[in-house]
């Protein structure tokens, strides 16, 4: 082994190697713009840390720590967090996948190019720091943070991030929820329990109360319903959102919105079975002050258009769409 000339050999190679790599490591990081994905409208894909070097500094460690709490949301702000006990115990990332940049998997794409926004909602200007705030109080049924809490502004610094190449005013495909096809009849929620125990029970529980994790601080398996849940003010308590959430994504890892694992008519009846499950109720005194604006699947009255909360709540929605639109 110790041959001068096998060793000359061996330090030649090693030089090359590095002499290689670290142009590559310069030219990579001399030439940020080049790594930004240019993005068409109909094809957004989620940007990576890794390769967008456009930002940093403290930006880049405010969205690293946004991510993190995106992801992570229990274990910093959940009954047991170490920066705040504020919410459930669910984590963002529970409803907006892969810390929302999954396509069909509720995603952050569209947030940037939409916010502020009018929403009919609240009959006001929405900021991102009161959509994520609304999610805390309804999805999270939790309190919100103040705007100027560290965790605040990383949360929206990384949201922002998340859709930053898509064009103002536009919404990339995937982003969201797509809710399935409106069924010919009302959603069941007696056939959704047969849909409930066949397909998601093994891992939500068979009372939908999820699996904690061994720490005792998060979740393995969210819950559905009961007091850990989402409340009756978040989104997921509308039947469409729920549908169309679980068609594209749920049981999870199985389904895709290409290849889904429940039918449309599968979706709408675990939808009507887990929204008929007790969860916590929230004062919704304030949303909707035009009630006229309320989507067709919006739970409680009272309605502008006389159909009742039970049709609002299960369907079937098409003649209330009818009715609305004259189609
Ligand atoms: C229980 C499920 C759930 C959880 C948990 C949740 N959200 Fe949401 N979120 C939703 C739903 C449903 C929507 C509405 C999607 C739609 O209507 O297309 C939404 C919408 C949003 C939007 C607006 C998206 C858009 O394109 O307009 C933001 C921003 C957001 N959530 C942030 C958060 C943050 C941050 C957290 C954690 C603090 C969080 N959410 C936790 C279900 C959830
Ligand atoms: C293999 C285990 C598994 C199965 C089966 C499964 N899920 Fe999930 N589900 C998950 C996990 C894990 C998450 C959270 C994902 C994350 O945080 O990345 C989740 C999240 C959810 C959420 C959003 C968070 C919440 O708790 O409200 C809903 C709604 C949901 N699942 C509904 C269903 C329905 C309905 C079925 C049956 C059709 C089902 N799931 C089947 C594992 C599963």
């Amino acid at each position: 082994m110790n041959n001068p000339r096998q060793n000359w050999i061996i330090y030649s190679i090693v030089t090359v190697v590095i002499l290689v790599m670290s142009t590559e490591i310069i030219a990579f990081i001399n030439a940020p713009n080049k790594t930004t994905p240019v993005l068409k409208k109909e094809e957004w894909t989620a940007p990576s840390l890794f390769t967008d070097r456009t930002i940093q500094g403290e930006e880049r460690a405010l969205v690293i720590y946004g991510e993190e709490l995106i992801a992570n949301t229990a274990k910093y702000l959940g009954p047991n967090g170490s920066v705040a006990q504020i919410t459930n115990g669910m984590n963002c990332q529970n409803c907006h996948l892969n810390a929302g940049r999954k396509k069909w998997g509720n995603n952050y794409g569209a947030v940037s190019a939409n916010y502020p926004k009018f929403r009919d909602r609240s009959g006001s200007m929405e900021s991102v720091f009161k959509r994520v705030s609304d999610c805390m109080e309804r999805s999270l049924n939790g309190s919100a943070l103040d705007s100027n809490a560290r965790e605040m502004k990383a949360m929206i610094a990384y949201i922002k991030w998340v859709g930053h190449a898509v064009p103002k005013d536009s919404t990339p495909k995937g982003s969201g929820i797509k809710p399935p096809e409106y069924l010919e009849r009302a959603a069941s929620p007696e056939k959704g329990l047969v849909v409930y125990a066949a397909k998601c029970q093994s891992c939500h529980g068979a009372n939908g109360e999820g699996q904690m994790a061994a720490d005792a601080k998060s979740y393995i398996y969210p819950p559905l319903w009961g007091d850990h849940s989402y409340n009756t003010g978040a989104g997921l308590f509308r039947l469409s959102r729920f549908a169309g959430y679980v068609r594209d994504n749920m049981p999870f890892n199985q389904a895709s919105h290409e290849s889904p694992a429940l039918s449309d008519e599968e979706s709408w009846d675990v939808a009507a079975f887990v929204n008929s499950r007790p969860r916590p109720a929230k004062d919704l005194s304030k949303d909707w002050p035009n009630i006229s604006k309320k989507p067709v699947d919006h739970p409680f009255g009272p309605y502008a258009d006389g159909f009742t909360e039970q049709q609002h709540k299960f369907g079937p929605f098409k003649p209330i769409v009818a009715a609305r639109t004259g189609k």
